[in-house]
């Protein structure tokens, strides 16, 4: 019957349109997107939010080092030595993330993305342990402690996640998922500052629960993540297991038409076989490693050296000399922050249009150009006062443009430079540079700020130009190309 037959025929299109879609486009299944939730949540959180943490309370802790101090040596600590202890607190966070971004290459290998990122959370445990105690225990070296140990845990964090997460994801979302985790860091600065409000837990009571609270998300990773594969690259090309690797897939993926990744995965296999183990020293004399990590060195600095944290860290500072009060100063950067994780959501989807390479341009661009605008209304602002209103739509528009891409981009983009074979090195030294380049912004910026004043920010002009012409002449559109077309492009250049 005509119904039969037309029956017959969508039973015969569906499968081979099906299979149409799984070996060309494999999708966000829920699998996926469960992994992603799992690796992303914890781990970005601990960055994010330790990154944002210690702004709001700082009046709260400053006093609690002096009292501490006053118990223990029975005299008052001058203003300057509050401060030095302070900001070693506050620094040390860097520092333990440059140690532990520098252990991501052997931990990555040895224990596999998934296992060290769920070891990685014992860091979490003292750390929380350390800083939730000590005003109990009178201790600013327990919040020192503490905030090395977080450090070391964003660190590692900062390395693995984003491994994982491109590792797992199909060449067409891989973009989009790899900016997840910073979206998640968005997210998270935009917490630490909700939750270090006076009405909140920014009290002389309460602050030690804004240090103890990141337990939440270490036990929420711990709970979830081991209902999660550990990532198919790394099982088929360090493990040599390509049944569990299969396995792992067709789990990610949600059929078992994986065929085309394996293939894919199995060439990367063969590629990394010729070249055994790419040594440290190997990556700066072979000019195959050498390009894309310098590539990869140079972004991790456009992120950073941009300027990022001197707006996300001194924003209400910066509002401030712009004419606005504390409150309202307080509030724009809530707004800021809010501004930071929606223009990155944006990102997420046109990563995958425009690509990564446009998008950096554009960021470092707009950045650029705001910073010379910013500058002239920090100068004329005494001649014509409106602009002081200007310069807070300039610090907005710097935020959004670098959410744009170099916000996102330097995290995922190493992943995709490197074959398996110098992936977990390459993350290594371009992740320790990110976190030793924060350090420096860190350090450098308020004493820099006194001395060039309103002319700040040209220094960040200067950068951006730099990593601008860098990134249009160097590096090339990772877009929906496989691990094997991207290494391909360095081989090329080489023999050009
Ligand atoms: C990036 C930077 C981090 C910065 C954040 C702001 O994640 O690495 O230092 O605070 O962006 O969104």
């Amino acid at each position: 019957s005509p119904a039969e037959s037309f029956g017959s025929t969508t039973d015969m299109t569906a499968p081979i349109a099906d299979f149409k879609y799984h070996r060309q486009e494999p999708g966000l299944t829920g699998h996926l997107a469960f992994a992603i939730v799992a690796a992303a949540l914890g781990s970005a959180f601990q960055h994010g939010y330790n990154t944002g943490v210690v702004n709001a309370p700082k009046d709260l802790v400053m006093d609690f080092i002096k009292i501490a101090y006053m118990e223990r040596f029975d005299e008052e600590p001058g203003h300057q030595t509050v401060t030095m202890i302070f900001s070693i607190m506050v620094s040390i966070f860097c520092i333990g993330g440059m140690v532990g971004a520098l252990g991501t290459a052997y931990v990555s290998e040895k224990f596999g993305r998934k296992g060290a990122l769920l070891l990685n959370n014992i860091f979490v445990f003292i750390a929380a342990g350390l800083m939730g105690f000590s005003k109990m225990a009178r201790s600013y070296e327990m919040l020192i402690m503490g905030r090395f140990f977080i450090g070391l845990n964003s660190g590692l964090n900062a390395g693995l996640a984003p491994m994982y997460l491109t590792e797992v994801s199909p060449i067409h979302l891989r973009g989009a998922v790899g900016t997840i985790y910073q979206l998640v860091i968005t997210i998270s600065i935009l917490i630490s500052q909700i939750l270090a409000l006076p009405q909140i837990l920014g009290t002389e009571e309460h602050w030690p629960y804004i240090f103890a609270i990141i337990v939440i998300p270490a036990i929420f990773m711990l709970v979830t993540m081991p209902l999660c594969p550990e990532s198919p690259r790394y099982i088929l090309i360090f493990q040599g297991k390509e049944v569990a690797a299969q396995k792992a897939l067709t789990w990610f993926r949600g059929t078992i038409e994986v065929h085309d990744e394996m293939d894919e995965m199995r060439s990367e296999y063969e590629a990394m076989k010729m070249v055994p183990k790419v040594t440290l020293q190997e990556m700066w004399t072979n000019p195959v490693f050498r390009t894309p990590l310098i590539i990869s060195v140079v972004v991790m600095l456009s992120q950073q050296l941009s300027g990022i944290n001197a707006a996300i860290f001194f924003s209400t500072e910066i509002f401030e000399s712009a004419g606005l009060n504390k409150e309202t100063a307080l509030y724009a950067t809530l707004g800021m922050g809010t501004i930071n994780v929606l223009m990155t959501v944006i990102s997420l989807v046109l990563v995958e249009r425009a690509g990564r390479r446009t998008l950096h341009l554009i960021g470092l661009g707009g950045m650029g150009i705001i910073t010379v605008i910013l500058t002239l209304c920090m100068c004329l602002k005494t001649l014509l006062p409106w602009l002081s209103y200007l310069s807070i739509v300039c610090v907005i528009g710097f935020v959004v443009m670098f959410a744009t891409g170099p916000g996102s981009i330097p995290w995922f983009l190493v992943s995709e430079l490197f074959g398996q074979g110098a992936r977990s090195i390459a993350t290594s030294i371009a992740v320790a540079v990110n976190w030793s380049a924060n350090f420096v912004v860190g350090l450098g910026f308020l004493p820099l700020a006194n001395v060039l004043g309103d002319y700040t920010f040209l220094i960040f002009t200067v950068l951006l130009a730099f990593f601008w012409v860098f990134t249009y002449k160097k590096v090339p559109e990772t877009k929906n190309k496989t691990v094997e077309e991207i290494t391909s492009i360095f081989r090329q250049r080489m023999y050009q």
